[in-house]
């Protein structure tokens, strides 16, 4: 096994289907940009970092930040608009809440009309100064949507240049497989970690490797549950975690993020942290190929049992 120092130090890039298109495999998540209380000059500084770790790919929605996330992407664009065309940026839309930043917006819902959608995918491009979205992805699955409806949408868009690709996040296998059928999508953005295996189970990823679409990772950490600890399972794998980081000389969340990358479906992985670190330790993970009897051992950690 490669030491961490021989490793590459930039993240590959994959395709997420057949006619792409092509992201980094480490992808940069913004959910919790607003929190992290960085001026703009921190948010240039932070993306620089990201693309001299290969991490090319930003990954955003309409309500991260309380529909702040965006703006505050768009504000470090504006500072150095040559970032711009480095990235491909993914963004969400199909929920809505009430904020200070939407007074018209009286209640909790989802929406996928075709109206909402273009008008949705237009305002983000607003937001972050854009021209067009490289991927645009259906936020959670809506039970009142319309796949003929939201082909239209995704077809406009696609027509006028404001969006190259598009994709859904949390949807179940069937709902993938009716929109799929009116439209084709290069993904679909799931939860998987050591903590939520529920995608190699419910079908989402056979579907992936049956239709050659990369899925897109979110919590690949657990959002840092699987460190804290607080549960019996959390400290089982923390241990099992511990012992074969210390065998291959990397991080606790190297292996963890290996742990997803192993899976022949060959997800892209979100990372969701502002510690250019723990970007770092994720691209480290992309290089790390972790043996079937360490994948197992992780496995057992997870469930509390052995394989049948
Ligand atoms: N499609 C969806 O429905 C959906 C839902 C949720 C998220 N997402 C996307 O997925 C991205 C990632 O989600 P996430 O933030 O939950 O990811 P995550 O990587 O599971 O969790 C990140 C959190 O874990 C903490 N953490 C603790 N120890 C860490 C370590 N050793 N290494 C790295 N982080 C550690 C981080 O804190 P520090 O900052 O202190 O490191 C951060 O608060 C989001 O930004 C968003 O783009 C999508």
């Amino acid at each position: 096994m490669s030491s961490v120092s021989d490793m590459p130090a930039l993240s590959p890039r994959l395709s997420l289907a057949p006619q792409g298109p092509e992201f980094s495999q480490i992808v940069l998540g913004l959910w919790r940009l607003s929190a992290w209380q960085m001026s703009a000059q921190q948010r240039v500084r932070f993306l620089e970092q990201a693309l001299e770790l290969g991490i090319t790919t930003i990954d955003e929605a309409d309500i991260y930040g309380d529909y702040t996330s965006e703006t505050l992407l768009g504000e470090a664009f504006a500072i150095a608009p040559h970032l711009r065309e480095r990235f491909e940026v993914v963004t969400k839309c199909g929920i809505q809440f009430p904020s200070a930043q939407k007074p018209l917006q009286t209640s909790h819902i989802y929406e996928t009309s075709a109206a909402h959608i273009v008008s949705s995918a237009e305002n983000s491009l607003r937001n972050m100064g854009l021209d067009s979205l490289d991927l645009l992805l259906i936020h959670r699955p809506d039970p009142l949507m319309d796949a003929d409806e939201i082909a239209e949408a995704f077809t406009q868009l696609r027509a006028s240049g404001k969006v190259k690709h598009f994709g859904v996040s949390n949807f179940t296998t069937s709902q993938f497989a009716l929109l799929h059928n009116r439209f084709p999508l290069v993904t679909n953005q799931v939860e998987c970690s050591l903590l939520q295996m529920a995608p190699m189970y419910d079908g989402v990823f056979d579907q992936c490797q049956q239709l050659r679409l990369a899925p897109m990772i979110w919590s690949a950490l657990g959002g840092g549950a699987l460190f804290e600890g607080k549960t019996e399972q959390s400290r089982r794998l923390l241990s099992a975690l511990e012992k074969i980081a210390a065998e291959l000389e990397v991080s606790t969340s190297t292996i963890a993020l290996a742990w997803i990358i192993r899976h022949p479906v060959r997800p892209l992985v979100l990372t969701g942290s502002s510690r250019v670190q723990a970007l770092r330790e994720a691209v480290q993970a992309s290089h790390l190929r972790l043996s079937r009897e360490q994948w197992f051992d992780l496995w057992r950690a997870s469930t509390g049992a052995d394989i049948p």
